[in-house]
């Protein structure tokens, strides 16, 4: 019997060839490849008689659909399935329809009761209401499984969306971690949810909120992660970095979390790891970042991370963004240096772990003017420490950090763009070595590594450098003499930082 998941993937790629990739972007609708749909639904543990499915953002169906295969599949099947879909685009809907038909008769044919409804609603403004606590609160259905893929997209921060979610306690600033987030209120104590969403959530202040609310709700299981960018939505040609998870809603946290990766969606060739909670949630980080330890390498590169515990502020050492916007000061950017003009610094100017600057070659500007209009945006020339904010694709590491030598490009102010975060002292430059030794450290593979940890985007954001544990001081003078005016290769820099900081202690 041709699997109802593998049917689905045909009409999956069907719309994907039909529909172009914008219109589906503006809902936030990326369909999940039956591959995946089938991995999902395996994750679920629980065996029950009355199974209740909510698939928010349903799409086709695929993943309630899978889910009632994996289910009926199983020696103990349930005795009834009742399913809830929320979609709102029209164009699915038919598909959907056919789904839910196609999932009754082959549980007729299984004997299993069935009950599939399709919302056409927001699912956002639906799920809202019947998770009101109050006077007039309507006590409704909760559920046994949630499984997802929900829209991907921005919530603007004027919208009326964010309004709602906002006077329902809830503070987010992607769809994603909404439908997540309600999906999970709707959920009866011991539901299970399943969800593939980006990475995005698991650091950084933006989610910070959503995370300490998941947390809280649930007992995160296993999280899954695609160790290539590509791959998961390949051929759709989303450049997501994802994750599926799954959780029990109650509160009681688990010993461990499993772990596990796969390059794309080769799931049988998964590495898994069990780890313990409490390393991949440090107890008492408020900010409850989740630590994504997925190999031996990378919890290797944790433990060793955790030899170095100065924070910035012991260095006497801050770090910003790079205070240049380029539409904004347009007017002032010149494209080479002129008269009255002081050198301005981009990701380009990055070079073997130096700023060289300027390079005439590139089609960024080279110098902003130094006048009255521009001088909150100007530091006094300086060793700084910058580091792309973005890294290329071609990058072989996410951190690039180069040292800005004020000796080699001279000058006495100086802008820095955008696009670059900078380390300083109190807006001034640092001390030659302790710059030149925290270039050499965060140009380690360790750093790196313990970095992509964190990070599921390859943004650089200055909070998370800020929340990172750096060598001592001494330790960081001493890895910058063996800095003179180029970055030693990679295996230099990481044999420097061995010898330096992880034998002598
Ligand atoms: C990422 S797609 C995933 C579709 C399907 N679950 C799958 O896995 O293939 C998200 C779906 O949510 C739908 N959607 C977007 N905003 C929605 C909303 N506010 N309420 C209900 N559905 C929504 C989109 O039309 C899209 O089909």
């Amino acid at each position: 019997m041709v699997q109802l998941s593998n049917t689905l993937d045909d009409v999956r790629k069907s719309l994907n060839g039909t529909t172009s990739r914008q219109e589906r972007s503006k809902i936030g609708q990326f369909f999940t490849p039956a591959k995946i749909a089938q991995y999902m639904a395996t994750l679920f543990q629980q065996e029950r008689r009355e199974v209740r499915i909510i698939d928010p953002g349903a799409g086709t169906g695929v993943l309630f659909a899978t889910l009632i295969e994996t289910l009926i599949a199983k020696k103990h099947h349930p005795h009834s399935i009742k399913v809830t879909a929320y979609e709102i685009d029209n164009v699915v809907i038919p598909y959907l329809k056919e789904t839910v038909e196609r999932c009754r008769m082959i549980c007729m044919s299984e004997g299993i009761s069935f009950s599939g409804e399709i919302r056409c609603e927001n699912f956002i403004a639906a799920a809202v209401s019947q998770t009101e606590e109050g006077l007039f609160a309507v006590n409704n259905e909760r559920f046994t499984h949630a499984i997802l893929n929900p829209p991907y997209k921005k919530i603007n921060g004027e919208s009326a969306m964010r309004q709602l979610l906002y006077n329902a306690g809830i503070e987010v600033s992607n769809l994603y971690a909404a439908f997540v987030w309600l999906t999970v209120r709707l959920l009866e104590p011991s539901g299970e949810i399943v969800a593939i969403t980006p990475r995005s959530f698991c650091n950084g202040p933006y989610f910070r909120r959503f995370r300490t609310g998941l947390l809280s709700m649930m007992s995160l299981r296993h999280i899954h992660v695609f160790e290539s960018r590509k791959k998961a939505f390949g051929d759709d040609n989303v450049l997501q970095e994802n994750v599926i998870y799954y959780a029990i809603k109650k509160k009681e946290k688990p010993g461990n979390i499993l772990l596990s990766v796969s390059d794309g969606t080769d799931f049988d060739n998964s590495m898994v790891r069990t780890v313990p909670y409490e390393q991949i949630i440090l107890p008492g980080d408020r900010d409850a970042f989740i630590h994504l330890t997925v190999s031996d390498e990378y919890s290797s590169a944790m433990e060793r991370m955790g030899s170095f515990t100065t924070p910035l502020d012991k260095l006497g050492v801050e770090v910003s963004t790079g205070p240049v916007v380029e539409f904004r000061a347009r007017k002032y950017l010149h494209k080479l240096s002129d008269k009255g003009t002081v050198p301005l610094i981009y990701p380009c100017h990055f070079k073997d772990g130096f700023i060289r600057w300027p390079i005439e070659s590139t089609k960024k500007p080279n110098a902003i003017e130094a006048s009255p209009h521009t001088k909150d945006m100007l530091l006094k020339a300086g060793y700084y420490v910058l580091i792309k904010r973005f890294s290329s694709k071609e990058e072989r590491r996410r951190v690039v950090a180069a040292v800005y030598d004020p000796n080699l490009i001279g000058d006495s102010l100086i802008g820095f763009e955008n696009h670059v975060n900078y380390f300083h002292n109190k807006g001034k430059g640092l001390a030659p070595n302790l710059a030149k030794g925290l270039a050499l450290f965060l140009n380690s593979t360790l750093f790196d590594r313990y970095f992509r940890i964190f990070s599921g985007h390859t943004q650089v954001n200055a909070t998370d450098l800020r929340k990172m544990r750096y060598p001592t001081r001494d330790q960081l003078i001493r890895l910058g003499s063996y800095v003179k005016h180029h970055m030693p290769d990679q295996k230099t820099v990481d044999l420097i930082l061995k010898k330096e900081c992880e034998n002598n202690g």
